[in-house]
């Protein structure tokens, strides 16, 4: 099969409305449903703040239709009219004869109760969330790599936006893809900005300076500091540096974890009091 990345190229302007149309349109002309799009880690923390959930960006991803089939009230968005397009005839098409079953395997791996207890509902609209919530008082947003390729002033704005849409104790998880260092502090700055409280994100800051201090290259996987494979050092010298470097990495591990431990309890305070909007960054790396 050919490389998606290769048949389609994501624009190098996030604002590029016909760069994105272009992207969907390449992306879906073999006339194939994107079911690796099918992303579901997030269907349990919906549950659990409550029903109105908006898909910031939700491009083609089969995720917004799937929710609505687990019983919630979904709202789903893009710039793309190529995308909203194709989320509106996911709606409009009837269910296909395995679909209950689906879901009930899916609420089940959720341990969730297995029948929703009333149907979903569903709407796709064109909007731009630089400039604007596109509704209000939502219990969850689910942004999913439709926030880090933004210039830093539509970041700020497009931050404002999800944090205006959600009720008080409502939650944003935006969801990354291989988001490093400055990056990422850019990305929390613009939501701090915005009124979000993001858990954790005092030790976090803690660690990513330290480590940045110590001028060792390194990229985070699974929250641990590793040493990439080449570019730093030269070939030969690479096993005996980069094992001392990666020992220089883990000095601040015991501390990090100490402070983690400390601001546990001020997280579980702002969470249990359900007064801040509350945004989860999600850094995946691969
Ligand atoms: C990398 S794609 C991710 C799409 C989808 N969430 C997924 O995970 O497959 C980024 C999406 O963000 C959308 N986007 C970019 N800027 C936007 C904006 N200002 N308002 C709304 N959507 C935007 C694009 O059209 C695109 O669909």
């Amino acid at each position: 099969m050919q490389d998606i990345d290769e048949r389609a190229r994501l624009p190098r302007d996030w604002s590029d409305v016909e760069g994105w149309n272009r992207y969907y349109r390449d992306l879906l002309a073999d006339g194939r449903d994107y079911t690796w799009r099918a992303d579901m880690r997030f269907l349990g923390h919906a549950y659990s703040l409550g029903r109105r959930v908006w898909f910031a960006g939700c491009g083609v991803a089969l995720a917004p239709i799937l929710y609505r089939d687990a019983g919630l009230d979904v709202l789903a968005t893009d710039i793309s009219t190529v995308a909203v397009e194709r989320q509106q005839q996911r709606h409009q098409r009837p269910r296909k004869p395995d679909g209950d079953a689906v879901i009930r395997e899916l609420l089940r791996e959720h341990e969730l109760p297995e029948e929703p207890e009333r149907p979903g509902s569903f709407e796709a609209r064109v909007h731009d969330f630089t400039e604007g919530p596109p509704a209000r008082e939502r219990d969850l947003v689910i942004n999913a790599r439709a926030f880090q390729g933004l210039s830093p002033d539509a970041m700020n704005r497009a931050a404002r936006s999800h944090h205006d849409a959600l009720r008080a104790g409502g939650h944003a998880i935006f969801d990354t893809n291989n988001v490093q260092g400055e990056r990422r502090t850019a990305i929390e700055d613009a939501l701090i900005g915005a009124g979000f409280y993001i858990p954790g994100n005092a030790s976090e800051r803690w660690y990513r300076e330290r480590l940045a201090e110590t001028g060792i290259v390194h990229i985070m996987i699974l929250g641990r500091p590793r040493i990439p494979g080449r570019g730093q050092y030269p070939e030969d010298e690479f096993e005996q540096r980069a094992r001392e470097d990666q020992a220089i990495l883990d000095r601040f591990t015991d501390e990090y974890r100490a402070r983690c431990a400390a601001e546990n309890d001020e997280v579980q305070r702002v969470l249990n009091e359900r007064a801040r909007r509350v945004a989860i960054v999600v850094y995946n790396t691969g």
